[in-house]
């Protein structure tokens, strides 16, 4: 089995995002808001190739094969931005390689790395209530449960419940 690794973005991952994510099917049920503006991509991995100190995002590959993304943003809404300041992610693993235990993976290295690389101690997640998936790779990997975000996003015409998560340095077990 080929090895699962996180590297940064290529133009080539752009053209692949754009056309794996544009359709209910290739971004998940949970996270299709319609088409968006994929120029940004370009844009942004021609500024800072997604390295960013606030946030930024990797390719997940399996071998030489890119089969999805992850990200992670700063949310400073806690307190004051620069003393309460914690991470963020998301994923979106290709239609065709979900379900088989990549996206865990992929979360996985994420969270190493960026416990690895900043200093900061509480990483969260948000994902809609009914994304099995997402929770249950979520809960494997020590995130625990905070609370139930209530009709906080509009997707496929209804009003949705978030829930969040988060694990801390200390906790998490790698
Ligand atoms: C959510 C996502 C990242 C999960 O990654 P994945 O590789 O598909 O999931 P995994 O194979 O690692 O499975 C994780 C757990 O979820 C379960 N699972 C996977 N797909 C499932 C599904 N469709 N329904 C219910 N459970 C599912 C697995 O069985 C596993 O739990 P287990 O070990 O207890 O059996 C991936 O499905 C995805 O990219 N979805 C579309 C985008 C998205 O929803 N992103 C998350 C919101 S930010």
């Amino acid at each position: 089995m080929a090895e699962l690794t996180l590297r940064k973005l290529t133009s080539e991952d752009i053209d692949l995002l754009e056309a794996n994510f544009q359709s209910v099917h290739g971004a998940g049920e949970a996270q299709w808001f319609g088409f968006w503006d994929t120029t940004k991509l370009r844009t942004r991995l021609s500024q800072d190739q997604f390295i960013g100190s606030n946030d930024g995002a990797l390719a997940v590959c399996l071998g030489e094969r890119t089969i999805g993304k992850v990200d992670w943003f700063t949310v400073t809404n806690w307190g004051r931005a620069n003393t309460s300041a914690c991470w963020e992610i998301a994923i979106g693993i290709f239609a065709e390689h979900r379900g088989r235990g990549f996206g865990t993976q992929a979360q996985r290295l994420l969270i190493d790395y960026l416990f690895a690389h900043y200093p900061r101690h509480r990483i969260q997640a948000t994902t809609a209530i009914e994304n099995i998936a997402e929770r249950r790779s979520l809960e494997k990997l020590d995130f625990v449960q905070e609370g139930i975000i209530r009709q906080a996003q509009w997707r496929a015409g209804a009003w949705h419940d978030q829930v969040i998560y988060s694990v801390l340095r200390e906790q998490f077990a790698g």
